[in-house]
Formats: structure tokens, C-alpha cells, sequence
């Protein structure tokens, strides 16, 4: 992993299957990240769904979550819930890293469809999911309730997986 030597220190982010014992950690990267933010239990819920594919990056031994990605998928479609690094660890490869990992794991699963909302003014999410192949193919009228401001549109953009 590349990037700011006083974060990483040396340490080695890996990428860990998910379930719900990882709830209060990536509760706690989400508070960080989202406003309004969901809590461990709603956390816990998705990823204890029976559809559920999640994955965390981890940093260091004992290991801390610096990032996740929860995924879902049905039949041969799935899509991406929610994703996030935490604010110090962006831009060094993390959330390119968490989209790959799910998209190899619904490989497996026979997925051949991915999608994912995100909302028009979220530059970041939109450059990764572009970089990761994710094209627009409509968009949803204020679709984002954010607590004291207008609600903004979501564009929905899908990937084509191959075999
Ligand atoms: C979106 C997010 C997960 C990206 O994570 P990240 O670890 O910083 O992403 P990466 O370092 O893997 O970046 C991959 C590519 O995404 C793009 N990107 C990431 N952050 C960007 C930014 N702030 N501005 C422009 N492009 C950005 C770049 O193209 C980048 O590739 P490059 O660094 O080679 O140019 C992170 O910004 C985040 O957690 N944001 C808050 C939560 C959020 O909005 N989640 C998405 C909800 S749909």
C-alpha cells in the first residue's frame, strides 16, 4: 500500500470476509463518513442478511478496520450498499481494493450484474466507481435526505461482469 508513511506506518491492509461480529467497527468508520450515519445495529442487520457479501480492510496485527464495503446479491445480479474508507486512509487504494474484492467474490456466485447508487455532488465515489468500470444508467430524483439541506439526486450506475 502506497501513500502517507505516518498512517501506515509499514503495516499491511488486508481484505477479510465480513460478518456481523465486524458490525461496531465499521459502525464506527461509517460515523466518520455519512450524516446521518447508521448505527452497529443496523449495521449488524445488513450484514447478517442472507444475501449479504461484505468485506472489510484491515490495518496492522492486532488489526483495525479502516474500511468496508457491504454488497448484496440475488440470482445473478448484486449491488453495492454502502462503501467507505476512513477520512486518513483515502486516496491510497483502500476503497479501489474493497470494490475489487466484491466483485471478484459475486464472480464466483455466477453475478453477472452489478449496481450501486451514489449521489451527484459525492466526486470521490463517482471517480472510483468510474475507474472500476461502473457506467451512469439513470438517475433518481432526491433520492438523499440529508439532515438540514435540500435532497440531492442519486445517479445509479452499473458494471457488466464477465466470466
Ligand atoms: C469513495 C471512497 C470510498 C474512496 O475510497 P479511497 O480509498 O479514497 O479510494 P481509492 O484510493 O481506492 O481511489 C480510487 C480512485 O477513486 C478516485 N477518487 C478517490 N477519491 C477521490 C477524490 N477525493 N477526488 C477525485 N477522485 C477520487 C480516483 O480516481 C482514485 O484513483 P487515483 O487515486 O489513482 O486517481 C472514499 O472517498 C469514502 O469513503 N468516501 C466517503 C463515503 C462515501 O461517499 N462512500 C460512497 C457512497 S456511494
Amino acid at each position: 500500500m502506497s501513500g502517507n508513511s505516518d498512517v501506515w506506518e509499514g503495516k499491511r491492509v488486508s481484505l477479510l470476509w465480513a460478518g456481523p461480529e465486524r458490525a461496531a467497527a465499521i459502525a464506527d468508520v461509517h460515523a466518520k463518513l455519512f450524516n446521518p450515519a447508521w448505527d452497529e445495529a443496523n449495521v449488524r442487520g445488513l450484514l447478517d442478511h442472507p444475501a449479504a457479501t461484505s468485506f472489510v480492510a484491515t490495518l496492522g496485527s492486532p488489526n483495525a478496520v479502516i474500511g468496508f464495503i457491504i454488497g448484496q446479491f440475488a440470482a445473478d445480479e448484486s449491488e453495492i450498499i454502502t462503501i467507505g474508507v476512513a477520512p486518513d486512509y483515502q486516496r491510497n487504494g483502500v476503497g479501489k481494493l474493497l470494490v475489487e474484492g466484491l466483485v471478484r467474490a459475486v464472480q464466483r456466485a455466477e453475478v453477472r450484474r452489478m449496481f450501486l447508487d451514489v449521489a451527484t455532488d459525492n466526486t470521490a465515489a463517482l471517480h472510483l466507481y468510474s475507474k472500476m468500470g461502473f457506467t451512469p444508467s439513470g438517475i433518481r430524483k432526491g433520492y438523499y435526505i440529508r439532515p438540514g439541506s435540500t435532497p440531492v439526486d442519486a445517479v445509479t450506475m452499473s458494471r457488466t461482469l464477465t466470466i
